[in-house]
């Protein structure tokens, strides 16, 4: 129920519809405590227009305004306050979350369109980096948002899974590698491999022309190098798979970097046709003078295809099976110059989808102050930092709750919602850095808490005996310790709106730790269990909390246990 919309509606009557309820409805305010009021109206909006002072327009709307269906209307010097029937609106609220379910705040805005989510897409023979797992929970998340407001999203994984570095590391191997170490710890080998080539070639500059060629040798499909890279995929995936396993994140498809080596040549033929394509030292470009971007690389002298090549080729194959709404590239803020030349690519050979082509940047991420990078060797292995993060988990349960039957599974679920948590609890731009034990806290702004305060309402519900509600009951709740969580309640699907139009999934993070807040506090000031008539009106409050609580977490790809 959209209560703003009330309010403008009784407020443009009150004037004699001197100015529109749209008008109205984007002035309306909201006081910072629920003590002031629960939505207010600015006066002096209205001076101009009505030639009178703030104040006594504010009294004139107090005096005319239909006051039925609020609890009362004043006029606070140039303001308007409304403050809404509790009665009305907790009933309001309860019925639709209990009636509606986990599906309560969904729409259909999206009409069914589909969205490619480029996310995660970590490079073969490396490990994953923290800036893919951003990649990956906040790419997961977005998923699960649209998927909420109507949109059918496809999560693509984009894996590094082909360029020059395979020639380096098929000469490395071959020089220094050995097939039982691969098969034993491949990621781990193979990046030693790999470093060990960069710690070399720098000296011994034949290294690199080897590379090359056995680059080419694997652009050309020689038997022994496609073997070598078939395999190195092979183990690779593998070991991500056991991380996504983890964080419980799927992918509709892995169409790799090397999914589009056979359409490489259309690419370069419309490119040609459209005139677009100019020389420059050798090497095959397109000009981005027009849009004030450095040239593209399109072909390297010896003809080979770079990064970019696949991606356009990724982007005309994505325009045709899929007719997207949105094309999505959830990547690292240092790619955004980068997908700004994608996209005028794009636009230059025509392709329909590049006008909804968006890089979805992401900030860095450090842990404990450390960074990430694979070649100086100072490499913190994702896989390390979950299980560290289900460990100190499971410390913190044996110490609160002993006896918890399936302590294993409940310590998976915090340590690893504390990490998906405390990354897409930030707007996605920011740096961030990680200090484990403070993701972890059960108090303060964690998944843990949220987690917390949804088992807590699970808990309450188990000790009442009551976990069936029907949308037929009456749920009338006034008493003013309960309002503020009615209220964010119903800003549910307004936020689920919001976080999708700004693909944040911190806007559903944030709300969820208020929502979090404000149950608990009424937890602690109000006795939920008392026998009396209202009884059955504030399970079901908590009731709904725990509902949108799951919901939220759910939203963020993070579990809801009901007992921690
Ligand atoms: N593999 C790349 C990296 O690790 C990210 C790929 C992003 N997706 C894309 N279509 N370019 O930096």
């Amino acid at each position: 129920m959209d209560y703003k919309q009330q309010v403008s509606q009784a407020v443009n009557k009150a004037i004699d519809n001197e100015i529109s309820v749209e008008d109205i409805y984007s002035k309306i305010e909201r006081p910072k405590t629920s003590e002031m009021g629960d939505l207010a109206f600015p006066a002096f909006a209205l001076a101009k227009v009505l030639r009178k002072a703030p104040q006594q327009i504010a009294l004139d709307i107090v005096d005319k305004i239909e006051k039925d269906s609020f609890e009362k209307v004043v006029a606070v010097g140039p303001y308007v306050n409304f403050f809404l029937d509790k009665s009305l609106f907790s009933n309001n609220v309860i019925k639709s979350v209990l009636t509606d379910g986990s599906n309560y705040g969904a729409n259909n805005d999206g009409k069914a369109g589909n969205v490619t989510i480029d996310m995660s897409s970590p490079n073969i023979a490396k490990p994953i980096s923290m800036g893919h797992l951003r990649s990956t929970v906040i790419g997961n998340s977005i998923a699960n948002i649209l998927t909420k407001n109507g949109y059918h999203p496809i999560k693509d994984n984009h894996l590094g899974d082909w360029g020059t570095q395979f020639g380096k590391l098929i000469t490395a191997y071959l020089k220094w590698g050995n097939e039982e170490d691969v098969k034993k710890d491949p990621i781990n080998y193979l990046v030693k491999y790999y470093v060990k080539f960069h710690k070399l070639d720098k000296e011994n500059p034949e290294l690199d022309d080897i590379a090359r060629d056995w680059f080419k040798k694997l652009e050309n499909g020689n038997e022994e190098a496609i073997k070598l890279w078939k395999w190195f995929r092979e183990v690779s995936i593998e070991a991500f798979d056991k991380i996504y396993d983890k964080l419980g994140v799927k992918f509709d498809t892995y169409n790799g970097e090397a999914f589009y080596n056979d359409k490489m040549q259309e690419v370069i033929d419309i490119l040609n046709g459209k005139g677009l394509l100019s020389k420059s030292q050798g090497a095959t470009i397109v000009d981005l003078d027009k849009y004030d971007l450095n040239p593209a690389l399109i072909l390297k002298s010896d003809g080979a295809s770079l990064y970019i090549t696949r991606d356009i080729a990724t982007a005309l194959y994505r325009d045709r099976t899929y007719n997207p709404a949105m094309n999505l590239y959830v990547v690292g803020s240092e790619q955004t110059y980068y997908f700004k030349q994608l996209k005028a690519v794009l636009k230059e050979m025509g392709v329909p989808s590049a006008e909804h082509l968006y890089h979805v940047p992401f900030g860095l991420i450090t842990v404990n102050g450390k960074k990430l990078s694979t070649r100086s060797g100072r490499i913190i292995l994702l896989d390390e930092v979950l299980n560290d993060s289900i460990e100190i988990a499971k410390k913190q349960i044996e110490e609160k709750n002993p006896s918890l039957p399936n302590k294993e599974e409940v310590a998976n679920e915090v340590g690893v919602g504390a990490i998906v948590f405390g990354d897409l609890k930030n707007e996605k731009i920011n740096n961030i850095d990680f200090v484990l034990e403070d993701q972890l806290r059960f108090e303060g702004e964690t998944g843990p808490y949220v987690q917390y305060s949804h088992a807590r309402a699970e808990s309450i519900l188990r000790k009442a005996g009551k976990t069936d509600f029907s949308g037929d009951e009456s749920y009338k709740l006034n008493d003013v310790e309960s309002w503020d969580t009615s209220k964010l309640l119903n800003d549910f699907p307004n936020i689920i709106k919001m976080a999708c139009k700004e693909l944040e999934p911190s806007v559903v993070a944030k709300y969820s730790l208020r929502l979090a807040k404000s149950f608990n506090k009424y937890y602690a000031h109000s006795k939920i269990l008392a026998d009396d008539s209202e009884l059955n009106a504030r399970l079901a409050l908590v009731k709904s909390v725990s509902i949108v609580l799951k919901e939220s977490l759910r939203l963020l790809g993070v579990k809801a246990p009901d007992a921690m």
